[in-house]
């Protein structure tokens, strides 16, 4: 099997205040302060990265954003650049996710603007896709997935793919509680990965590819089984430290 980073990354969402992240961080670093066979990602609010970058400096768990502007810098109101996300020590940012694409229309072409400024910056996107219901059930999942890469990754070198990492997340299975089956996952992360290839050719077996949809402590270790499933991209389950230090630990 190829030699794979192991990522394994929480997606705070929009919970936690800088003094809930703070407390977060000390009680998360003491679970984890050992670990060194995966890498940990904590993607937190933009308003916690500051604090969050003091707690965590020179430690084992990097900080990740969950999305950024494609502008360098300008008049953006609301949106964060890249370079900020570099200014408080970000390492990883999440592009693509699925509660942006539904609810704040990111579209594929915008997505791949994002993912080339992260790349050109020196961060390491975390290029979410992911098909919901009614494209599974239409048996069309590995048709939508491959095209969401395709148009994510257009006009992206094979030297900057290879710092890709990419999370597969069925829209189903976000915050459901009905995780996929590792088959499932490992067919659609198998198709990632295959699209990948036909990208960059053998580099393909390098990228991390992360399941995520109602990943827990329980279930972790029986995902990482599959041999194209790489880490998680956890939601719900990374909210409480000791809990995500389990699923930690577990993976
Ligand atoms: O980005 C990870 C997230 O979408 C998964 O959420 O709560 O199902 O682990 P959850």
């Amino acid at each position: 099997m190829a030699n794979r980073r192991s990522v394994i990354a929480g997606n705070w969402k929009m919970f936690k205040t800088v003094n809930e992240a703070e407390d977060y961080a000390v009680k998360f670093l003491e679970e984890v302060k050992d670990v060194t066979d995966l890498d940990i990602v904590l993607c937190a609010p933009f308003t916690a990265l500051n604090p969050l970058k003091n707690e965590l400096e020179e430690s084992v768990v990097h900080l990740g954003a969950q999305n950024m502007s494609w502008a360098d810098q300008g008049a953006y109101t609301g949106e964060i650049s890249a370079q900020m996300l570099l200014d408080v020590a970000c390492t990883y940012v999440i592009l693509g996710h699925s509660e942006r694409r539904e609810m704040f229309g990111e579209k594929d072409e915008e997505i791949n603007k994002k993912v080339q400024k992260a790349l050109a910056t020196g961060l390491t996107p975390i290029l979410c896709v992911g098909e919901n219901l009614n494209v599974r059930e239409e048996g069309k999942a590995a048709e939508r997935v491959s095209s969401q890469v395709v148009q994510a990754l257009s006009s992206i070198s094979k030297e900057d793919l290879s710092r890709i990492v990419i999370a597969y997340e069925p829209i189903w299975a976000i915050g459901t509680g009905k995780t996929a089956s590792s088959k499932d996952a490992q067919d659609m992360c198998a198709t990632i990965r295959a699209t990948l290839n036909g990208l960059m050719g053998l580099g393909a077996e390098q990228v991390p590819i992360l399941y995520g949809g109602s990943v827990k402590a329980e279930n972790i270790a029986e995902l990482l089984t599959e041999p194209d499933i790489d880490g998680a991209l956890v939601g719900g389950a990374s909210l409480d430290p000791i809990s995500f230090a389990k699923l930690v630990h577990n993976a």
